[in-house]
């Protein structure tokens, strides 16, 4: 039987690498992103472009989503947009962009996937969402107050609709990278932006990789994970772990 998901963010960096796996398991990916990101369609990928800020949109693609496949089996909330800057000179707009897709984006997507998803747990299947958040919630740095702001936002969702939709048998989980090289992060990382630098290589001597990712919301889909809920899981290579003083070496 073939599982379903949606993967929001699905022209890009983790979302495409996620979709990309699940696509190679047997899963059939209703992809959502941004109306010209450069979704494609192809065997086992249904592109739905939406902006994940707009009710309306998200409503509408879900709709769609359930014409094909009444059940979800998963929805992995990857869009997202990293802005930077001091608090005190942020703009509104893009402090409402940056919650707007983070924040606003993660739960709409998630409030419409849950009938869908009920539906597969109570036919005892894998019902499953994974949010992305961030080593910035865990850690936030300076210059990126909003951004880190609205990834702690994500964490709490997560924590409170794993235990809301605990009976429902639908499990609930986040994932906190560290930097990953996709190309959010690249502009960043080529031309330092004001005092704003990614975390940069991990302990582990490297930054992530989107399959780094990809493993882990694998895992988090799978019955290995059958008990694991509103848990907001690292995936940072030990960055969040412990600090590291200026000068010094984690290797
Ligand atoms: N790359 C990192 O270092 C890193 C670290 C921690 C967390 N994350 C999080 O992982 C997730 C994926 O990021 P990525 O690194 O793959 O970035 P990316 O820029 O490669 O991909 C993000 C995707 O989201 C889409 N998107 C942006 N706004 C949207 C909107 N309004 N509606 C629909 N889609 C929209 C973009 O078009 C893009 O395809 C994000 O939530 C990000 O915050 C990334």
């Amino acid at each position: 039987m073939t599982r379903t998901a949606v993967v929001t963010g699905a022209a890009s960096g983790i979302g495409a690498h996620t979709a990309a796996r699940l696509i190679e398991d047997g899963w059939t990916v209703f992809g959502l992103d941004l109306a010209g990101s450069g979704l494609r369609e192809r065997e086992g990928f249904v592109p739905l472009p939406c902006d994940v800020r707009d009710a309306d949109a998200v409503e509408r693609s879900f709709a769609q989503a359930a014409e094909r496949a009444p059940r979800l089996n998963a929805l992995i909330a990857c869009a997202g947009v990293l802005r930077v800057g001091p608090l005190e000179s942020v703009s509104v707009e893009e402090f409402d962009l940056v919650f707007g897709v983070n924040t606003r984006g993660s739960w709409l997507c998630a409030r419409h996937a849950l009938p869908m998803l009920k539906q597969a747990a109570a036919a005892g299947e894998v019902a499953r969402i994974v949010f992305l958040s961030s080593v910035a919630a865990i850690r936030p740095k300076i210059d990126s107050g909003v951004y880190a702001a609205s990834k702690a936002a994500v964490s709490q969702l997560t924590r409170v609709l794993a235990v809301e939709c605990a009976e429902h048998g639908v499990l609930v989980n986040a994932i906190a990278p560290g930097t990953v090289d996709t190309p959010m992060v690249r502009p960043v990382t080529q031309a330092s932006v004001g005092r704003y630098r990614t975390s940069g290589p991990s302990p582990l001597g490297r930054v992530a990789q989107p399959e780094d990712i990809a493993r882990v919301v694998r895992f988090l889909l799978s019955e290995e994970a059958d008990y694991v809920t509103g848990t907001i899981i690292p995936v940072d290579g030990g960055t969040s772990a412990a600090f590291v003083p200026a000068g010094a070496t984690s290797r």
